[in-house]
C-alpha cells in the first residue's frame, strides 16, 4: 500500500514547477551545509586527534578573512532564498484581473463550489486548462482549510471573512483536494476532485447537467424578495444609500473614515449592517445574518457588482414569483 503513494504530488499548475524548484534549492543548500558540517567534524575528529596524553592544541586567535567569509556567503544564500521566496508569494498573493471567479463556501464537512453562471457542485471542482481562476472562499462555520497539492496552493477558509487563492492548471486530469486544517469529527473526509478539463469539454460541462439561475439572477431575485430596492433607490433618494456604482466606489461613514466598497464590505453591511454606516444615513438596516447564507450573500454581491455597470440586470415578473434558492 505504501508502495502506491508517490513521494510527489503531481504537478500541474503554473506554480508547482516554480514551487517546486525553489523547494529543491532550499532542500540542496540545507544538505549541502549539513553533509559539510557532519563530513568535517568527521574529518577534524580523526585528522587531529590527541595523540598523546600530555598533548596541548596550537593557539589560534581569530582570522579576518575567514570570517568575513563565513558571514558573507550565507548572507547573500539567505537573501536568494528571500527574494526567490517573496516573488513566488507575492506572484500566488495576487490573482490577474481577468481571472475566472469560482466561489467556494465550506461547512462541515463539505466544499460547495457555485459558478457565476449557475452550476453548483459539491467535493467537487470543475475547471478549464491553461485558464487563469480565482476562488472567492468562505466558511459558513468553524475555519476550514482548502489544499491542492497538484497545484501547490493551500490558503485558510474562514467564517466572516472573504480570503481568495488562484492558479492557472497546467494540464487536463484529476487532482485530490483537501481540507488541511482540523475541523471536527469528519474533517478527515472533508475532501474531494479538481476537475481540469479542455476548454471546449469545460464549455460543454458549465451548460450541461440541471442548470439553475447565474448568480446574478438569483441575486437580483434576493434583492426583489427582500425588498431591498424600497430603501436602496436607484436616484439615492431613499431611507438608505443607491447602489448604483458602489462596488469599488469610496464610501464616506459617519465615522468621517472613507473605505472602499469591496466584496467584503457588502457582506459585513448585509449581515451586519450597523458596523459602518454611511455618512447622512442612519442605521435603520435590519441584519441579513440568520436569514440569507454564504451562498446567497455572495449571490447579492454578484448582483450588486453588476449595478456598478449603470444598469442592473432586470428580472422578468415569472422569475420574481419563484421563491429564492
Ligand atoms: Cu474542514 Cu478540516
Amino acid at each position: 500500500m505504501i508502495a502506491d503513494v508517490p513521494l510527489f504530488p503531481e504537478s500541474a499548475s503554473h506554480l508547482s514547477e516554480q514551487t517546486d524548484n525553489l523547494f529543491w534549492f532550499l532542500f540542496g543548500v540545507s544538505a549541502f551545509i549539513s553533509v559539510l558540517i557532519f563530513l568535517l567534524i568527521a574529518v577534524f575528529a580523526i585528522k587531529y586527534h590527541r595523540r598523546a596524553p600530555n598533548e596541548i592544541g596550537a593557539p589560534i586567535s581569530g582570522s579576518l578573512k575567514l570570517e568575513i567569509a563565513w558571514t558573507v556567503i550565507p548572507f547573500v544564500i539567505a537573501m536568494i532564498m528571500f527574494a526567490w521566496g517573496a516573488r513566488l508569494f507575492f506572484n500566488m498573493a495576487h490573482p490577474p484581473p481577468q481571472a475566472m471567479q469560482i466561489f467556494v463556501v465550506a461547512k462541515q464537512w463539505m466544499w460547495k463550489a457555485q459558478h457565476p453562471e449557475g452550476r453548483i457542485e459539491i467535493n467537487e471542482l470543475h475547471v478549464p486548462v491553461n485558464r487563469d481562476v480565482m476562488l472567492t472562499m468562505t466558511s459558513q462555520d468553524v475555519i476550514h482549510d482548502l489544499f491542492i497539492p497538484a497545484f501547490r496552493i493551500k490558503a485558510d477558509v474562514l467564517p466572516n471573512r472573504y480570503t481568495s487563492m488562484w492558479f492557472r492548471a497546467s494540464k487536463p486530469g484529476r487532482y485530490h483536494l483537501f481540507c488541511a486544517e482540523y475541523c471536527g469529527t469528519n474533517h478527515a473526509l472533508m475532501g474531494g476532485w479538481v476537475t481540469v478539463m479542455e476548454p471546449a469539454d469545460f464549455e460543454d460541462w458549465l451548460s450541461r447537467g440541471e442548470r439553475g439561475r447565474s448568480m446574478v439572477e438569483s441575486g437580483a431575485v434576493l434583492f426583489q424578495n427582500y425588498k431591498c430596492a424600497n430603501c436602496h433607490v436607484e436616484d439615492g433618494s431613499g431611507h438608505a444609500p443607491s447602489l448604483m456604482g458602489v462596488y469599488g466606489a469610496p464610501v464616506r461613514l459617519t465615522t468621517g473614515q472613507t473605505i472602499t466598497a469591496d466584496d467584503a464590505y457588502l457582506r459585513e453591511s448585509i449581515l451586519n449592517p450597523r458596523a459602518k454606516i454611511v455618512a447622512g444615513y442612519r442605521p435603520e438596516m435590519p441584519s441579513f445574518q440568520r436569514i440569507l447564507n454564504e451562498e446567497q450573500v455572495l449571490q447579492l454581491i454578484a448582483y450588486i457588482k453588476t449595478m456598478s455597470a449603470g444598469k442592473p440586470l432586470q428580472t422578468t415578473g415569472s422569475e420574481l414569483s419563484n421563491p429564492a434558492r
